[in-house]
């Protein structure tokens, strides 16, 4: 029933399971990693309540000697603060540069021990347990770490490939509705960037994907296989690998402009409607149709996904502020603006040198859409 990928990166390749049960049998595959190794977990209380019993007893059955870190749920754990709080927690432990860093939840926590991990004792090994969609799909996979800087989002961070990743997808049935369609965003993403016919039958088969069952495997894996692809061509982002921000300009600006506030707008929900911008700008720009722009839109909101920017609740930053938001993405280049467009659904490509003030006239223009 389970699938495994492999993310050919040489010496730091590494399997991504995925299937039902993963997290009851962590201890069994840890154990196989590195019989003699402790685990610290970093894991935070919503996920904890669910998923942290079954984790221990596992760990417990294999012998391994753990210890559990706990943050609060949300973006603003990956803070400075938090980074430093999970540092001196692991420090405290005890724990060698040879034992593991368990990362057990979404995102946030993926990121925030991710980050911990690559930067204590100049390195420590970091087994990825992603609960959320969105973490499955995307941000356990590939080495991005990082925490957020009051300047912006993930501008402090590392690359650091786990050295294991299980994605127990029956973690994905404790989500909340509200998560599970955010991650939904993430994997659509995929299709969008070159995969055609995964957007079709994605298309098809969301309602079954939302539902569970072997579609929902079947989708996680193709996302996966996507991914590890296109980080093993380009690890460290000095290419390609940048198709994968397909609209995370727009969103992390919507993000940063919301403070952050997962009441408002979840990261997922900024990717989709950041997507459904980057559809409009192209063809704002002449290089992508008004029908796939709408095909994407109609996809995004069927998922239950924010798609226009009045659907972000209270939402009333100028185009100015929203401009400067975008300023501070990692892929501008010595000042010039860089985002990912779509000459078509399955057809996206790296846009340089972005002229700002057509960005703004464009915001200006969406801002008065109802
Ligand atoms: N989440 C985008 C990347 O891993 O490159």
């Amino acid at each position: 029933m389970g699938v495994t990928i492999r993310v050919d990166l040489g010496p730091r390749s590494y399997d991504i399971v995925i299937g039902p049960g993963l997290i009851a049998q962590a201890g069994a595959h840890i154990r196989r990693l590195d019989p003699k190794s402790a685990c610290a977990i970093v894991t935070d209380t919503n996920v904890a309540r669910h998923h942290l019993g079954p984790l221990t007893a596992s760990l417990d059955a294999a012998r391994i000697r753990h210890a559990s870190i706990m943050i609060e749920p949300g973006e603003s754990s990956k803070s400075y603060a938090g980074f430093a709080t999970v540092c001196d927690a692991i420090l405290s432990g005890r724990f060698e540069r040879g034992d593991f860093v368990v990362a057990l939840g979404g995102g946030v926590v993926g990121d925030l021990a991710g980050f911990a991990a690559a930067s204590l004792k100049r390195g420590m090994r970091v087994v990825q347990i992603p609960t959320s969609l969105l973490a499955q799909v995307d941000s356990s996979v590939g080495g991005k770490t990082a925490i957020n800087s009051p300047v912006g989002k993930n501008l402090v961070g590392a690359f650091h490939q786990p050295t294991l990743v299980l994605a127990d997808v029956g973690a994905l049935d404790t989500l909340p509705r509200r998560e599970l369609t955010a991650g939904y965003a993430e994997l659509a993403k995929y299709g969008l960037i070159d995969d055609a016919a995964f957007f079709e039958w994605l298309e098809r088969n969301r309602a079954a994907i939302v539902a569970g069952g072997p579609e929902r495997i079947e989708a996680i894996a193709q996302a996966c296989r996507s991914k590890a692809a296109i980080v093993a061509r380009d690890e460290t982002e000095q290419g390609d690998r940048a198709l994968l921000n397909l609209g995370h300009t727009f969103g992390h600006a919507f993000e940063r402009l919301t403070g952050y506030d997962g009441a408002r707008l979840v990261h997922g929900e900024g990717v989709a409607l950041g997507i459904c911008l980057a559809f409009r700008f192209s063809t704002r720009l002449g290089v992508g149709t008004g029908q796939d722009a709408d095909r994407v839109a109609r996809h995004f909101q069927a998922a239950g996904l924010p798609t226009e920017i009045r659907d972000v609740p209270g939402f009333n930053a100028s185009p100015d502020a929203m401009l400067d938001a975008i300023g501070q993405d990692k892929k501008v280049q010595r000042g010039s603006l860089t985002f990912i467009l779509a000459h078509g659904i399955g057809r996206s490509y790296i846009a340089k040198g972005v002229d700002a003030a057509d960005v703004r006239s464009f915001l200006t223009d969406e801002m008065g859409r109802n």
